[in-house]
C-alpha cells in the first residue's frame, strides 16, 4: 500500500534484535550481521518496517556492546562495515528500516578517548571523561553509585584520580559538558546516517547531563545501595534538553530519520518531557507495561497515563520485552493460561496508540531460559547479584527443531531452552493456530487498517477484569476487548455491527454486534465495527 502519509518509524513497527543471539552465519555460536541479512525474509514476512540492533560496534564486551570501543566500525565478532553495509542495503530493499544502538553515556574503556584521557592530566583528551580528586577527607569525590553496583567512582593509579562511572568501572561516563565531546557524537550520527543508517535508539540518555557541581544524592536509606538514593544529580539534569536538541537538529537535516531514547526514569511525566515540543526524541521509550502486572486494570491505567503525558506534537510507544528485563512470556506466564496470556499480551501491544516495539522471539512466545552456574554470561550476576542476570532474555533464536536450532553450527554463547525442538519459527510458522501466525495476523490487521496505526484511543467502560477501548480515525472505528481474567464472561460494549476483526482464540467465530460479546480465559478480540 503506498500511503505517502505513512511514517515508518510512527505508523509502523520495529523489532528489536539482540545480535549475539538472532543468527550465527559464521559458526562461533554468537549471532552476526551476516546472519541477520540471512533471516530478513523471516522479518519481512512478520511484517514489521524497521529492525533496532543492540550494539554490534567494537568491544570489549564487558557489558555485551554497551561498552563501545570505537563507534564508527563493526566488531569482528559481527562482522566488518561491508556486512552493515549488506544489511543496510538489503533490509532496505524488503523496505525494512534500520536502527543502531547509539551508547553516548559512556565508551568502553578501551576506547582510544578514555586511553588517552587516562594517560596524563595533560592529555588533551583528559576532559572528555569526569576526572576527580579524592574528598577531603579520602574516598571517592561524593556519593554516587554505580547503576551495576558500587561506587560510581574508580581510582586511576597512574594520574592520581578517581573517574566517574554509572554503569560497570569498565564503561567510563563522557563528560557532556564537553563541547568537543558533543561534537564528536554528533559525528558519529553523520556517520551513520551517510551510511543509510535510517534512525538510532539512544542508550540511557537522561544520564548525558549530570549536576556540573557533583552534588552528593540525598540518602533515603543508607543500608539501600543504588535504590536508596534519591537520583536528583546524577541524571536527567536540565542541560539534557539542550543537548537532545542539538542531536534532533542533526537528525532532521536527513530525511526521515528518527531518535528513540531510553529514558529509565520511573516518573512517567519526566520521561514525556524527553519528547521537547516535538524537537528533542521523537519517541522516548514508554516501559510501564514493562513494569506493570498481569492486571487489565493496571495496563489500563499505564497506557492511559503515557498516552496524556505524551505532547501532542509527539507519539508514544508501547513495549512488553527487552533485552533489560524479563521476557513478557515468562513474566506472565501461568501453567494453564500461559499461552493464551502470550496472546492477549499481543493483541494489547498491537492495537493500542503507539509504535509497537517488538523484543525477537516474542512473536513464538519465547520464555527466559535457566541459565546453569556455568555458562553466566551476563557481568550483573557477578557485580551485583545471580538473580540481576539479563543472560535469561538474551538466549538464541530457535529457528528450526534439531541441534543448533538453526540458529548455529558450533556451541551458542547460551543455551536454548528445553522447549526449543517445539518452540521454533518452522514449527509455529507450519501451524495456523500458532501464537507467530496470530502477530503476523494482527500486524496486517494494524497495517490495513488506519485507524489502528493512527487514531486516537479512549477506554470503554468494561466489567472487572476487562480492558476495552476504542480507536477512531476519520469515522471508523475499532473496538479492542481483552479479557484478563480466567473465566469466560459475556459482556455489552454498545451499539455496534461487527464486519471484521480478529479473536486471540484460534478458530473461535466473531460476535456479529458488541452488544454480545463473549471472552473465554485470556481471549481478546479486535473488532471493526460499523457504527
Ligand atoms: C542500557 C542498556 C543495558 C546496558 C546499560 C549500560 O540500560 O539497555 O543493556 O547494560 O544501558 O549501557
Amino acid at each position: 500500500m503506498s500511503d505517502s502519509n505513512r511514517l515508518w518509524w510512527k505508523h509502523g513497527i520495529v523489532y528489536q534484535i539482540y545480535p549475539r543471539s538472532f543468527m550465527d552465519a559464521s559458526g562461533d555460536g554468537v549471532g552476526d550481521l551476516e546472519g541477520i541479512r540471512r533471516r530478513l525474509g523471516h522479518l519481512a514476512w512478520l511484517g514489521v518496517d524497521g529492525l533496532w540492533i543492540s550494539p554490534c560496534f567494537p568491544s570489549p564486551m564487558a557489558d555485551f556492546g554497551y561498552d563501545v570501543a570505537d563507534y564508527c566500525d563493526i566488531d569482528p565478532l559481527f562482522g566488518g562495515l561491508a556486512d552493515m553495509d549488506r544489511l543496510i542495503a538489503e533490509a532496505h530493499r524488503h523496505d525494512l528500516r534500520v536502527i543502531l544502538d547509539l551508547v553516548p553515556n559512556h565508551t568502553s574503556e578501551a576506547h582510544p578517548w578514555f586511553q588517552a584521557s587516562r594517560s596524563s592530566r595533560d592529555d588533551p583528551k583528559r576532559n572528555w571523561y569526569v576526572w576527580r580528586d579524592p574528598a577531603p577527607g579520602g574516598g571517592p569525590p561524593n556519593n554516587w553509585l554505580a547503576i551495576f553496583g558500587g561506587s560510581a567512582w574508580e581510582w586511576s593509579e597512574a594520574t592520581g584520580q578517581y573517574y566517574l562511572h554509572s554503569f560497570l568501572k569498565e564503561q567510563p561516563d563522557l563528560d557532556w559538558g564537553n563541547p568537543e565531546v558533543e561534537a564528536a557524537m554528533h559525528d558519529v550520527l553523520r556517520f551513520w546516517f551517510d551510511r543509510g543508517v535510517d534512525g538510532f535508539r539512544i542508550d540511557v540518555i537522561h544520564r548525558i547531563a549530570k549536576d556540573p557541581a557533583l552534588r552528593d544524592n540525598p540518602v533515603l536509606d543508607p543500608a539501600g545501595g543504588y535504590g536508596g538514593q534519591r537520583h536528583v544529580h546524577d541524571e536527567n539534569h536540565p542541560d539534557v534538553h539542550e543537548r537532545l536538541r542539538g542531536l534532533r537538529r542533526l537528525a532532521d537535516t536527513y530525511p526521515e530519520r528518527v531518535l528513540i531514547g531510553e529514558v529509565y526514569l520511573f516518573d512517567p511525566a519526566e520521561v514525556a518531557r524527553y519528547y521537547g515540543k516535538g524537537d528533542e526524541l521523537h519517541q522516548a521509550f514508554n516501559f510501564s507495561l514493562m513494569h506493570a502486572p498481569y492486571s487489565a486494570k493496571r495496563m489500563r491505567e499505564e497506557i492511559e497515563r503515557f498516552q496524556e503525558l505524551v505532547p501532542e506534537e509527539g507519539w508514544p510507544n508501547q513495549v512488553l520485552s527487552s533485552h533489560d528485563a524479563i521476557r513478557h512470556a515468562s513474566r506472565y506466564d501461568d501453567p494453564q493460561h500461559g499461552e493464551g496470556r502470550a496472546r492477549l499480551l499481543a493483541m494489547l501491544l498491537l492495537t493500542t496508540r503507539g509504535t509497537p516495539f517488538l523484543y525477537y522471539g516474542e512473536e513464538i512466545g519465547l520464555r527466559n531460559v535457566e541459565i546453569p552456574e556455568d555458562r553466566r554470561q551476563d557481568p550483573l550476576a557477578w557485580t551485583l547479584h545471580p538473580a540481576a542476570s539479563r543472560d535469561g532474555e538474551r538466549t538464541p533464536m530457535p529457528w528450526e527443531p534439531g541441534d543448533g536450532a538453526g540458529f548455529s553450527s558450533g556451541h551458542p554463547w547460551l543455551p536454548f531452552g528445553d522447549d526449543a525442538d517445539t518452540r521454533n519459527i518452522t514449527c509455529q510458522k507450519e501451524d495456523a493456530g500458532s501464537l507467530l501466525h496470530l502477530y503476523r495476523d494482527l500486524i496486517a490487521l494494524r497495517r490495513n487498517t488506519k485507524t489502528l496505526e493512527r487514531g486516537t484511543q479512549r477506554s470503554l467502560a468494561a466489567p472487572a477484569g476487562v480492558f476495552a477501548f476504542e480507536r477512531t480515525h476519520r469515522g471508523e472505528r475499532v473496538v479492542v476487548a481483552l479479557q484478563f481474567g480466567d473465566e469466560e464472561l459475556e459482556l455489552d460494549l454498545g451499539r455496534g455491527r461487527v464486519r471484521g476483526g480478529i479473536s486471540t482464540r484460534w478458530g473461535s467465530e466473531l460476535p456479529r454486534d458488541l452488544e454480545a460479546l463473549v471472552l473465554g480465559p485470556a481471549e481478546g478480540m479486535a473488532l471493526l465495527v460499523d457504527s
